[in-house]
């Protein structure tokens, strides 16, 4: 297994998250956020990104599953759900990748049945070739060839979430 050279610095990854802060923060003047982390390969992100808001957040997560090694399994599991009542909020989703959107269309459905006030999603990365259902992005840092990718968050086999910048993950042959 090889990890390639950055494909994302650090340094290109904190501007960009502090050019969604901004937006998203000029986008909901006046109004609170409920922030739903996708866990666990937002966690890096999401941190981040809520650390650069400049209006007021209530903090959430869900947990949820559709992969295994380096490919979507196509069913998507919940191991944790949003506790806070999602009715009348103004929820943003923040996610680390959209890759076949299986993921986040099914999270999607499952909050805009509970009539939040809005639904926005925030995506560090967009895979944008792999796409099998269409989603609405609201906010998109950068969209990425259909490579794999580890770090800041992202894994394989729960690895490598640790490293500060985004590289390509490559099997050795
Ligand atoms: P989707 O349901 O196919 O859109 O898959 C989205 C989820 O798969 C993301 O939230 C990631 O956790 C994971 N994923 C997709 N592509 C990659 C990748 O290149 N590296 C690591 N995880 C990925
Ligand atoms: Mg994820």
């Amino acid at each position: 297994m090889i990890i390639g050279k950055p494909l994302l610095t650090t340094e290109q990854i904190n501007d960009k998250v502090i050019e969604l802060a901004e937006m998203i923060s000029r986008d909901y003047i006046g109004k609170e956020v409920l922030a739903v982390g996708i866990l666990k390969g937002a966690f890096m992100f999401f941190a981040d990104l809520i650390r650069a808001l400049r209006i007021p957040v209530v903090v959430d997560f869900i947990v949820a599953t559709s992969y295994i090694k380096t490919s979507s399994t196509g069913e998507v599991k919940i191991h944790y759900d949003i506790k806070e009542d999602v009715a009348g909020k103004n929820v943003l989703l923040i996610e680390d990748i959209i890759d076949t959107g299986i993921s986040l269309n099914y999270i999607r459905e499952r909050i805009l049945s509970k009539s939040p006030e809005s639904l926005k999603v925030c995506a560090l990365l967009d895979k944008r070739e792999r796409r099998v259902v269409d989603i609405p992005l609201d906010y998109v840092g950068f969209q990425i060839p259909n490579d794999f990718v580890v770090g800041y968050g992202l894994d394989f086999e729960n690895k490598y979430r640790n490293l500060p910048y985004i590289a390509v993950f490559k099997k050795k042959t």
